[in-house]
């Protein structure tokens, strides 16, 4: 509900409307009690097996085929437990590939989120919208603008729809321009658009290809290596970007970076290999559009431009999925004419009120830096992957070019490791045995295939970690037998 109006309307004596503060709080505290019965991994209630089957194959009958995990929430967890229909509890290690980053049944965010439930309309649009889409667009803009040039905030509904903002915002700026630069094995999204750009086939399978987008090499260690080093492979990547821009003069509108890859491997690279290229961008009218949909709030500091110190680059800049609103931002030269975003939808009033506490439940605790709780999630992470290398080396050989430590490599939140030499079927078979073990995880990468895991770190404890990783153990064990 809408705090900001208070005084001017009746609406704003429902927003603080004792009554219903009371309420709020009572459902709070009543949500918190039955969470506080969730306190481990458990598998079904007696007797639940056959009807949570008979959800599944309606799922499946809705969707057309099998969802990829047996998962159906009960509408209950707590922390990074998770409970699903059938009374099992499992470690959730994935979070919706990043959302919940807080986990599952936050007091502060069911109470945001019951809060956030009670205007006029369930959601919101560009046309009529309550202010609680443009106070999530303030608290977000305020905090990037610590370290950027960002200026204005546009909000939409799934990161997709962000970066289709994103790529209309650099093209009409640079019109005529109509190619895109992007990264070996880049993810964008869904839309027609966003899936050509991704760089995997099976994603566009189908697709008639209308984007020109012309791909760069990523940063690999053992690439670098071969080629001579860490300036040699720079040097060589400048050069190909040179040779595009020559190719096609004038004709790229933007160059994505994803700082740190999602679905194509937690990789990261050295600030030296991005600056490089940004500034032959800058040099040539190309906008540096940075995609943090996945890795915004994960990687040491709250915007991995921070992390990466590149703030200053960043032109155009999209966010989602922990942020549960999704935005793209872009700096005042790049501030689109009317007429060119829009949409019924921004989203909820759930989605800001929600979004907007979670962006203020970032900036106010002990995150980031070098000595935050990610930080410390991270080393406890790696120490138990090494824990499991050492009892089980054969479930970790070498992977080519995995360009990491095979036992434990990502950055902050966003954990990778990759067992059995990064096989693909090896890898998916050992995440979904851990499901049956109790740990939700799930796989990134393009070859070697990694497990990837993006923990709940704002609600999870450093001793969980042990008991996470025994259920991984048990996991591994199955899929190397
Ligand atoms: C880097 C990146 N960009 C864009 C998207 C698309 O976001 P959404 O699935 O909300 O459309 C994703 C989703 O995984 C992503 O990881």
């Amino acid at each position: 509900m809408s705090q900001i109006t208070a005084g001017h309307s009746v609406g704003a004596r429902l927003a603080s409307d004792e009554t219903i503060r009371d309420a709020v709080s009572s459902i709070t505290d009543r949500v918190e009690e039955l969470s506080g019965e969730i306190t481990d991994v458990r598998g079904p209630t007696d007797g639940a097996s056959a009807d949570y089957d008979a959800l599944m194959a309606r799922a499946a009958e809705v969707k057309g085929r099998g969802l990829l995990y047996p998962y159906i929430g009960s509408g209950l967890g707590n922390g990074a437990l998770v409970e699903l229909a059938d009374g099992s509890v499992k470690w959730d290690m994935i979070c919706g590939i990043g959302v919940h980053f807080f986990g599952h049944s936050h007091p502060e965010l069911v109470r945001a989120s019951v809060a956030g439930s009670m205007e006029d309309v369930a959601k919101h649009g560009n046309l009529q919208t309550g202010f609680e889409a443009y106070r999530f667009g303030e608290v977000l803009l305020e905090l990037a603008q610590r370290n950027s040039r960002l200026k204005h905030a546009f909000i939409t509904t799934s990161g997709a729809m962000a970066n289709e903002s994103a790529i209309k915002v650099c093209y009409q700026k640079n019109e005529p321009a109509s190619r895109v630069l992007a990264f070996k094995h880049c993810f964008m999204g869904r839309s027609v658009t966003m899936c050509q750009i991704g760089d995997s086939a099976a994603g566009r399978d189908g697709i008639p290809l209308t984007t020109q987008v012309d791909y760069m090499p990523f940063w690999n260690d053992e690439a670098a290596e071969l080629v001579g080093g860490k300036t040699k492979f720079i040097d060589h990547a400048c050069w190909r970007l040179q040779q595009y821009i020559d190719r096609y003069p004038k004709m790229h509108a933007c160059f994505i970076f994803e700082l740190v890859q999602g679905e194509g491997g937690f990789n990261t690279a050295p600030r030296e290999f991005f600056t490089s290229l940004m500034d032959i961008c800058k040099a040539n009218g190309i906008a540096v559009w940075d995609d943090e949909i996945q890795s915004f709030g994960r990687t040491g500091e709250m915007f991995a431009y921070e992390t990466y110190d590149v703030g200053d680059y960043v032109d155009v800049f999209c966010v989602g999925k922990m942020t549960q609103a999704c935005a793209t931002l872009y700096t005042e030269e790049y501030n689109p004419r009317g007429g060119l975003l829009s949409g019924t939808f921004t989203g909820s009033g759930q989605d800001f009120a929600v979004g907007t506490r979670i962006l203020e439940l970032l900036r106010d605790g002990d995150y980031y830096g070098e000595s935050g709780s990610i930080a410390k999630h991270h080393a406890a992470f790696r120490e138990q992957v090494q824990g499991l290398k050492s009892r089980h080396p054969d479930w970790f050989p070498d992977a080519p070019f995995a360009g990491g430590d095979v036992a434990g490599a990502g950055v902050g939140g966003m954990m990778r490791f990759t067992p059995f030499g990064g096989d693909k079927a090896k890898v998916a078979a050992a995440c979904k045995a851990c499901f049956d073990e109790g740990v939700i995880l799930f796989w990134c990468g393009h070859g070697p295939y990694h497990v990837r895991m993006l923990p709940p770190l704002g609600a999870m404890k450093l001793e969980d970690w042990p008991r996470v990783f025994e259920c991984i153990e048990r996991g591994l064990a199955k899929a190397a037998g």
